[in-house]
C-alpha cells in the first residue's frame, strides 16, 4: 500500500510497513540527492508550507525536500498576511487550497487544527505540529534515525526524557513505537510534567511503558535517551517553568558516570537541557537526526505525491 493523496494527521497513520518502506526508500533518496544534488521526481508538483508557529528544521526540511524532488515551494507567510487583518486560519486554508497545491504542510498552535481542515482542503496534509497534541514527521525522523543507528527498532528500550506533558514529539514517538515488537518505554520527568493519560490510552496494551523519575534511574539499561526541552510558551505560570528549570540537566560528566551510553537524541531546538559539550560523545546523533529529517520527508512527499 503507498500513501499516495493521503492526509498525514498522526503518527498512527503509519502502519509498520510503511515505516519501513519509507526508511528504505529515504536512504535511497539520500544516495541519490548526494549523488546528482537535485532529482526530477516532483517536476512541475507545487507544496505550501503554511507555519502558522515558528519553526527552523521542520519547515526548512520540508522546503529542501521538495526542492531537492524536483518540485517548487511557496511559502505561506504569516507575517506578511491578512491574518493581521483579521482573516480566519481557516479561510486562509481555503484560499490556499484554492490555488491548486499538490500539498500542504501545516504547523499550528491549536491542536487538531489540521484534522479539522481536513474535510475542506482538496489537497493532502501533513501535520507538522499542532500545539502540544502530535509532530507525527518529527516521528518518522526520530525512528528513522534510530533504524539507521541500531539497525532495528523491535526490542530496544528508548527512555524519553523532559517536558512530557507539553511536549508534542513525546506523544508522536510512543505512537510510532507501537509499531514495532518489544519495545520498552521509560518516560522519564517529574510528576508535574509526566506523559498525559490520552497518550498513555493509546498505546496502552500496545507497547511496554514505565515511569521514572530521574535519568540516573534507568540510563544504564537504554539504547536510546531522547531528551526534550520544557515547552516554555505553553507554561501558563512562568513560576512553574522556572521551578522545574532546575529539575534536570544532561551534561558530558553526568553521562561519564555510566559504564553504557545510549544514543542521544533530542528534537531540537534545545535549551538548557542539553550541554553542548555532549556534541563531542560519539553517542550523540541530535545534529543527525535533524539532518535525516530531509530524507524522510523526502521520502514521504514522494509517495504522498505519488511520483
Ligand atoms: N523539531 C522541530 O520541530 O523543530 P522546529 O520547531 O525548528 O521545526
Amino acid at each position: 500500500m503507498s500513501l499516495k493523496g493521503k492526509d498525514i494527521l498522526s503518527a498512527f497513520d503509519f502502519e509498520r510497513e510503511d515505516l519501513e518502506r519509507l526508511f528504505k526508500l529515504a536512504d535511497r533518496l539520500r544516495e541519490e540527492i548526494n549523488d546528482k544534488g537535485t532529482l526530477d521526481y516532483a517536476l512541475g508538483k507545487v507544496m505550501v508550507t503554511a507555519f502558522f508557529e515558528p519553526s527552523t528544521r521542520t519547515k526548512l526540511s520540508f522546503q529542501f525536500a521538495m526542492e531537492r524532488l524536483g518540485g517548487k515551494v511557496i511559502n505561506f507567510d504569516v507575517s506578511t498576511s491578512s491574518l493581521l487583518k483579521g482573516e480566519s486560519d481557516v479561510d486562509t486554508m481555503k484560499i490556499i487550497d484554492g490555488y491548486g497545491p499538490d500539498v500542504i504542510v501545516i504547523r499550528q498552535k491549536i491542536p487538531y487544527f489540521p484534522h479539522k481542515v481536513k474535510d475542506i482542503v482538496k489537497a493532502p496534509i501533513i501535520n507538522a505540529g499542532d500545539g502540544p497534541h502530535e509532530h507525527p514527521t518529527q516521528a518518522l525522523l526520530d525512528v528513522y534515525t534510530i533504524w539507521r543507528e541500531l539497525g532495528e527498532v523491535d526490542g530496544l528500550k528508548v527512555g524519553i526524557m523532559g517536558d512530557l506533558k507539553y511536549g508534542r514529539t513525546p506523544s508522536s514517538l510512543s505512537f510510532m513505537l507501537t509499531r514495532f515488537n518489544n519495545v520498552r518505554i521509560y518516560y522519564i520527568a517529574p510528576e508535574v510534567i509526566q506523559i498525559r493519560d490520552e497518550v498513555l490510552k493509546e498505546i496502552k496494551g500496545k507497547v511496554n511503558y514505565m515511569k521514572v523519575d530521574k535519568p540516573e534511574d534507568v540510563i544504564e539499561e537504554l539504547d536510546v535517551l531522547y531528551i526534550t526541552r520544557l515547552q516554555k510558551e505553553r507554561f501558563a505560570n512562568p513560576e512553574e517553568y522556572e521551578r522545574l528549570k532546575g529539575v534536570y540537566k544532561i551534561d558530558k560528566k553526568f553521562l561519564m558516570k555510566f559504564k553504557h551510553i545510549p544514543i542521544i537524541m533530542h528534537p531540537l531546538p534545545r535549551v538548557w537541557e542539553l550541554d553542548p559539550g555532549v556534541d563531542e560523545l560519539p553517542q550523540a546523533k541530535y545534529f543527525e537526526q535533524a539532518k535525516n529529517g530531509l530524507y524522510a520527508r523526502a521520502a514521504l512527499i514522494k509517495e504522498i505525491l505519488g511520483v
